[in-house]
């Protein structure tokens, strides 16, 4: 088998972990989520979420993949009981899925640059949307994306990942900051900022039980956690260094990153007077492109801000076919470009459907996210917390081998706060899909308790 790669340098390591994480989960499912669920109230949330949950599950990931140095499904395998390997092979099936589906969305965000420098959306944003969201055009342009995906990814992890995410990603971060500064001189920004950050906590507590798992699944998803990226990532780290350095500075630069994209979407949309709020896959693309038709010089920053809403989507969905290309590479004896270009193929004809019928793509995206994702992360960190335990707590401070009370702490917290907080999660999703709603059965069971021992 040939040598495994590594990174060229921790920076490269960190800045491929950030493009990941930094996609359209930031720019398009953080603004629809946080405009769904009452905008601060969910900030709050979600900002608790990444602390909480978000951040010690990037480090279990971690951890795996850093010590046994392998794929996602033989990570499980090399460090637990071979039984364990399927864990990770749900892990790997939930990246395929996510991929060919994420593809079609960052196929209409091309879509989307061409409209903007053409000016095609200008007379009617609801009907462009309609028109390019599904058939020909959507299937062109989701190939297209999956093509530029396979190309990055054949080039392999240093040549093609670490280099194309070092130029990628401060390239996000400087165009998503000069877009926030844009839209600070927006008429209406204030209205904006206002509900993007003031909480209405009256609307949080009615709601505590649909806002906080919509807020965890958010964390997980955004933080790219539940299938197998960051254990991938992580398999490549050459060196031995304190891993949760690492993830302080992952965390915090994904957070920056969607907490400043609102920033940009907020003020937009105010400034037309459009009330964000209308659910649905394609609610920030009509909504936006309606607000940057009516702006001015908005064909130019229209091009620029689907042009950067497209890096970041490219920059995630290299990890989501890493992940797959990498079990392979491990495990067969072909070229890792004909791999990436098969795995890539074969994502494009799942995805297909998707890109013919949005409310395919809102099932992919809700089995993948609500469900698939909590679950993949609900069991890795019980086998991170519980199977492999102490030995992973050594693994995180890897410096000097051993466990200092931090990461035992860490340790602690994987095995009780994390484990119930995402079985929550997933049971309240679970009952969603079942057509309960456990939010709804909870509450009224509590208030019968309530109303019964108080004697009525
Ligand atoms: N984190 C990415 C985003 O926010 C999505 C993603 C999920 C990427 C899972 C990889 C794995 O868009």
């Amino acid at each position: 088998m040939l040598e495994r790669e590594t990174w060229a340098s921790r920076v490269g390591f960190i800045l491929a972990a950030v493009g990941s994480a930094v996609g359209l989960g930031n720019i398009w499912r953080f603004p629809y989520l946080t405009a769904e669920s009452g905008g601060a109230a969910f900030l709050v949330v979600y900002l608790a979420a990444v602390l909480v949950i978000g951040f010690p599950a990037i480090l279990a990931e971690f951890v795996l993949g850093r010590r046994s140095r392998r794929n996602v499904v033989d990570a499980f395998g090399d460090l637990g009981h071979p039984t364990w390997k399927a864990v990770g092979a749900l892990a790997l099936v939930t990246g395929f899925v996510i991929l060919s589906y994420y593809s079609v969305v960052a196929g209409w965000v091309l879509r989307y640059i061409v409209g903007s420098a053409t000016g095609a959306y200008f007379g009617g944003p609801e009907a462009y949307y309609s028109a390019i969201a599904v058939g020909m055009d959507a299937v062109a342009f989701h190939a297209l994306f999956m093509l530029l995906t396979v190309t990055i990814v054949a080039f392999g992890v240093e040549r093609g990942i670490e280099l194309s995410t070092k130029v990628m990603v401060p390239s996000i971060i400087l165009i998503v900051l000069g877009l926030a500064a844009w839209a600070f001189t927006l008429d209406g920004a204030a209205a904006g900022y206002a509900f993007y950050l003031e909480p209405n906590l009256g609307e949080l507590t009615g709601n505590l039980l649909t806002v906080v798992p919509a807020a965890v699944g958010q964390a997980l998803f955004t933080l790219s956690l539940g299938m197998g990226a960051m254990v991938t990532y992580a398999s490549y780290v050459g060196d031995d260094h304190d891993l949760a350095v690492d993830g302080v500075s992952i965390v915090v630069l994904n957070t920056a990153v969607a907490v400043v994209a609102g920033l940009v979407v907020f003020p937009v949309l105010y400034a037309r007077g459009i009330a964000p709020g209308e659910p649905g896959a394609g609610a920030i693309f009509v909504t936006m492109a309606g607000a940057l038709s009516a702006l001015p010089a908005g064909r130019i920053i229209g091009v620029v801000f689907f042009g950067v809403v497209a890096i970041a989507a490219l920059s995630s969905a290299i990890s989501l076919l890493e992940v797959v290309v990498s079990y392979l590479v491990d495990n067969l004896d072909y070229p890792r470009p004909v791999l990436a270009a098969a795995v890539g193929l074969a994502a494009f004809l799942v995805g297909l459907p998707t890109a013919l019928d949005t409310d395919m793509l809102s099932t992919y995206d809700a089995v993948t996210g609500q469900l698939l994702l909590p679950l993949g992360a609900f069991l890795l960190v019980v086998f991170v917390g519980w199977i492999y335990g102490r030995e992973a707590a050594a693994e995180l401070g890897a410096p000097t081998g051993q466990a200092r009370p931090h990461h035992r702490g860490w340790l602690w917290h994987l095995r009780l706060v994390i484990v119930l907080a995402v079985a929550g999660t997933l049971v309240v999703s679970a009952g969603k899909f079942a057509g309960i709603d456990v939010a709804e059965v909870v509450t009224s069971q509590a208030s019968e308790v309530v109303a019964e021992s108080v004697g009525l």
